[in-house]
């Protein structure tokens, strides 16, 4: 089967997932654990409880569990993917899976170590035009998901998001004095560059990260400027540069 929509905006309907993951067996976007792993080792601990969000059907979870990090809770909003997860994992049973949407966790506050992200919220974000300035609803969604991400860590805790977003896009959504973090920066692959931001709750953002969250509300403080785009530029996918 192939498995590319007929358009980027598919990657948002949890329909498409559910159609997906039907027959694909396991996919891993933006490269497996093993790529990433020695970026981690600093911020995430074999006993931390560890939440993933967007587990799709990557062996993520999998592989971590196989490496000494038992504590971990996947959700995905595919019902078809929690189902033949759980199945899959039958025989890890400190490894949960849970059909839920990243925008509204069901667990108390400061429940996780460690919550984790790999192409989460780039798959929310593939219809925008233009990465400088996601919608008003693609930010306020986005708004919501880290307000929720914020609020399930405890204090301490590690927000990893693993992502093909370069700082001048992700940052601009990561920095925000609210969500009562600070961040960090890495990059892996071979050819194409992926990034691993690490935020730390309860940390202060740094100056450089507070200088961009303030000029950005200034920006945002004054008239928007129109945009006009051609059809070609509608068009325009900036996730076909995601190795498929
Ligand atoms: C690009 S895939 C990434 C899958 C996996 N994390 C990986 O690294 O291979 C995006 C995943 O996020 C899930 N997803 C998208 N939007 C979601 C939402 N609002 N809440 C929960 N899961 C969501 C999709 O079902 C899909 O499994």
């Amino acid at each position: 089967m192939d498995y590319l929509p007929d358009h980027n905006s598919r990657y948002k309907d949890v329909d498409y997932w559910d159609e997906r993951y039907k027959t694909e067996q396991c996919y891993d976007w933006l490269g497996c654990f093993s790529k990433f792993q020695h970026l981690l080792e600093n911020y995430v601990k074999k006993e931390d409880s560890i939440l993933i969000l967007g587990c799709g059907n990557s062996s993520m979870s999998g592989d971590m569990y196989s490496a000494g990090y038992h504590s971990i809770t996947n959700i995905d909003y595919s019902s078809v993917c929690i189902s033949s997860m759980s199945a899959r994992y039958s025989d890890c049973p400190s490894m949960t899976w849970h059909q839920m949407d990243v925008s509204q966790l069901s667990f108390p506050d400061a429940s996780f170590d460690v919550i984790l992200e790999k192409a989460t919220l780039d798959s929310i974000m593939v219809e925008e035009k233009t990465p400088w300035e996601v919608s008003p609803q693609t930010a306020c969604f986005i708004h919501k998901a880290l307000t929720e991400i914020s609020r399930c860590l405890k204090p301490g805790g590690r927000f990893v998001s693993v992502t093909f977003a370069n700082p001048l896009f992700r940052k601009r959504l990561y920095a925000r004095t609210e969500y009562n973090w600070s961040i960090k920066k890495y990059s892996y692959g071979e050819g194409f560059q992926y990034f691993v931001y690490v935020m730390t709750k309860g940390e202060e953002l740094s100056p450089e990260d507070a200088a961009l969250e303030k000029k950005l509300r200034e920006d945002t403080k004054s008239p928007p400027t129109t945009i006009t785009t051609t059809q070609n530029e509608d068009k325009e996918d900036y996730l076909s540069n995601i190795d498929l």
